[in-house]
């Protein structure tokens, strides 16, 4: 009897369960993982393949490059053409200036991780400010953080993209400890994130909000939001960010994606967060 009733909750359990579940916008993918980096051994083909990984996963680049329009789709682009033609611009004037090839593109890309106001791609600087001030954030920095080794493959997989061949170092092994051994333990289990502030670095929030003191800009300032919006409002501006657009602000800019890439049990955490931000 007891087994009967215990069976019965559960399946009861399930249901509701899978019908809440698919209320929401659902969630297959997994979120941005941290990555382990055998850095002993790794070659040039792995140091290209981390670095897409780090692009599209830590790195949050495709947060902003993508065909949305923000920034450069970099991922579509012809580098080759693009990186040569900035290098040629009169208005460049960082370390690469007046060089070419596979070492000035390295320059340029690590300038633009490190200091993006040094060059602006025309018509995509911070608004009024008439493209002297870049909206990305540093990569180097919090909210991203990526470190050196990092940095280093993100720019060998666009060299790679660009045609050229890369020209970074290979990590060494004494640099294999960087890749955190514990963290990424408890990342190999691909169970949801449990902590808000995790989920809000995991999915890059904080490169556009300012949360955490990120100062980013892109997006409205949210620390506070839970004054403003309620609860629901909070849930429908992550997973259809474009049904209401904040006053000021331009649709189609906050990636659609999150409701997929998201689990429920995540979604829920982070709008309780953000909503007890008063
Ligand atoms: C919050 C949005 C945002 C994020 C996140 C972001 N970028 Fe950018 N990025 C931009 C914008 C906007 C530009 C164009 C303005 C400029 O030149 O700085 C740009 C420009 C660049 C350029 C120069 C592109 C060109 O066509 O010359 C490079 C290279 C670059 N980003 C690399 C990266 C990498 C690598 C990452 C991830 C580690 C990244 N960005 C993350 C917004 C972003
Ligand atoms: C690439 C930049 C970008 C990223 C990344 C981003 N957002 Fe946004 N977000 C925006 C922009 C731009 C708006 C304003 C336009 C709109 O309302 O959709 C916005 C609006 C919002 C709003 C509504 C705010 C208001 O005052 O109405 C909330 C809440 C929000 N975002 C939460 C998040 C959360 C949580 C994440 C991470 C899971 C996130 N955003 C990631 C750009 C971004």
């Amino acid at each position: 009897m007891t087994f009967l009733k215990v069976f019965a909750f559960s399946l009861l359990s399930l249901l509701v369960f899978t019908v809440f579940a698919n209320i929401l916008p659902q969630v297959q993918s997994d979120p941005p993982k941290e990555e382990t980096l055998d850095t002993g051994s790794m070659d040039m083909a792995g140091m290209i393949a981390f670095g897409e990984r780090l692009f599209r996963g830590k790195g949050t680049c495709t947060l902003c490059h993508n065909e949305l329009g923000r920034a450069p789709d970099m991922l579509n682009l012809d580098l080759t053409a693009d990186f040569a033609s900035r290098l040629a611009d009169p208005a460049y004037a960082g370390a690469a200036k007046g060089k070419t090839g596979a070492r000035a593109f390295e320059i340029y890309i690590r300038e633009s991780m490190q200091d993006p106001s040094i060059y602006v791609v025309p018509g995509f600087g911070k608004k009024g400010t008439n493209d002297t001030v870049s909206p990305m954030p540093r990569v180097d920095a919090p909210p991203i953080e990526l470190t050196e080794v990092e940095m280093n493959a993100v720019i060998a997989f666009l060299q790679d993209r660009a045609g050229v061949k890369p020209t970074v170092p290979l990590p060494s092994a004494e640099e294999a400890p960087a890749a955190e051994p514990a963290a990424t333990a408890q990342e190999e289990d691909t169970g949801p994130l449990t902590d808000p502030v995790e989920i809000i670095d995991s999915y890059g929030c904080a490169a556009c909000h300012d949360l955490n003191g990120s100062e980013a800009d892109l997006g409205p300032d949210l620390r506070g939001v839970g004054t403003r919006l309620s609860r629901e409002e909070i849930a429908r501006a992550i997973y259809d960010p474009d049904a209401t657009i904040a006053e000021g602000y331009e649709p189609g800019i906050m990636p659609q994606d999150f409701g997929e890439r998201m689990r429920v049990s995540e979604l829920n955490l982070l709008v309780d967060y953000l909503a007890s931000l008063k």
